[in-house]
C-alpha cells in the first residue's frame, strides 16, 4: 500500500507567489489581510510550517557560508536565465508564465512606467536566485517572506505562531527585542532567513547600484517593507533605501495578469541592458 505523505509541499515556487500576490490584492483593507489563512491552501500552510521550524539562526550561517563566496563557477546572465527556466510547471503550462517570462514581464512593467535602466535590470535578475531550487535547496530555504534570526519574531510575519517549532524561539539569547543585534545597527548587519534575495544579492553585488541592490536583497521582506517591522534595526540610511524596495514590490507582485512579453521582440534591449551592467560571466 502507498503511504500518503500527511505533509503535502507545494506543487511549484508559483504558489507562494500567488499566495503573496493574493494576501496583497490592491484595495484589500488590513482587516482582510488578516485573513490570510483563508486564502493559504494546504500546500502554502505546510511550506510556511516547514520555513519558520526550520529557518534558525545556524541554519542561516550554515547556508550563507556555503553560498555567499560564490564558488559554483561561472555563468553568464542569460545562461543563469536559461537554467532557471528549466523549473517548470507542468501541472498547467498553459496558463503560467515560464521563470523568463515572469523576470521579463516584471521588467517590462518598469520599462514602460519610465524608470531608469539599472532599475529595469533589476526587474530581470530579482528572481533568478531561485537556481537555489535547482541546486538541491528544498523550498523553505528558497522562498517565503523573510525576516531577521537571532531576535525577537515579529507578529507582523504571516503565521507567526509556526515560530513555536523552531529551536530558536526557547533559546533566551535569541528572545529579546534585538537579540544578538545592537538597536538601530543597520540591516546589513542583521541575518534575515535565507533564500533567493540573499543569494541573487551577493551575485550582483559588485556590478549594481545601491539602490538596486536593496530591491534585490529585500524583495521578499514583507514585515518590514508592507508593515513596518523592524524599524529598531533598521539605521537611516535603510529607511533612505526602503523608499525603492517599496517602489519596486508592485512591479513584481503584480506582474501576472499583464500580457505574455514577446520575448523575440525585446531580446535585443535585454542583450544590451546586460552587457551594459555585467561582464560576460559573473561568479555564482
Ligand atoms: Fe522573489
Ligand atoms: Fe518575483
Amino acid at each position: 500500500m502507498r503511504r500518503v505523505a500527511e505533509n503535502q509541499p507545494m506543487q511549484q515556487l508559483e504558489e507562494w507567489d500567488d499566495f503573496v500576490a493574493t494576501r496583497y490584492r490592491q484595495g484589500k483593507s488590513e482587516e482582510e489581510f488578516r485573513n490570510y489563512e483563508a486564502d493559504a491552501n494546504p500546500g502554502v500552510t505546510q511550506f510556511y510550517r516547514e520555513n519558520h521550524a526550520k529557518q534558525t539562526y545556524d541554519f542561516v550561517l550554515q547556508k550563507k557560508a556555503e553560498y555567499c563566496g560564490l564558488t559554483r563557477g561561472k555563468k553568464s546572465v542569460w545562461e543563469m536565465a536559461e537554467y532557471l527556466n528549466t523549473l517548470v510547471d507542468e501541472s498547467d503550462p498553459d496558463t503560467d508564465l515560464t521563470q523568463i517570462e515572469h523576470l521579463l514581464q516584471t521588467a517590462e512593467a518598469i520599462r514602460k512606467d519610465g524608470h531608469p535602466r539599472w532599475f529595469i535590470l533589476a526587474g530581470f535578475v530579482h528572481d533568478l536566485g531561485k537556481v537555489l531550487c535547482l541546486y538541491g535547496e528544498p523550498q523553505w530555504a528558497v522562498v517565503g517572506d523573510t525576516f531577521p534570526v537571532g531576535c525577537a519574531y515579529s507578529q507582523e510575519i504571516v503565521f507567526p505562531e509556526f515560530f513555536s517549532a523552531n529551536p530558536d524561539s526557547k533559546a533566551a539569547r535569541f528572545q529579546t527585542k534585538y537579540g544578538v543585534y545592537e538597536p538601530n545597527c543597520g540591516l546589513d548587519n542583521v541575518h534575515l532567513s535565507f533564500g533567493h534575495d540573499e543569494y541573487i544579492y551577493q551575485v550582483t553585488k559588485p556590478y549594481l547600484p545601491e539602490e538596486a541592490l536593496y530591491m534585490l536583497r529585500y524583495h521578499s521582506f514583507y514585515p518590514a517593507h508592507k508593515h513596518g517591522a523592524y524599524r529598531h534595526l533598521m539605521n537611516a540610511h535603510d529607511e533612505q533605501m526602503f523608499e525603492w524596495v517599496r517602489k519596486f514590490n508592485p512591479y513584481d507582485l503584480y506582474s501576472k495578469g499583464r500580457e505574455r512579453p514577446n520575448t523575440k521582440e525585446i531580446l535585443p534591449f535585454y542583450n544590451d541592458l546586460i552587457a551594459e551592467y555585467f561582464p560576460a560571466q559573473i561568479d555564482w
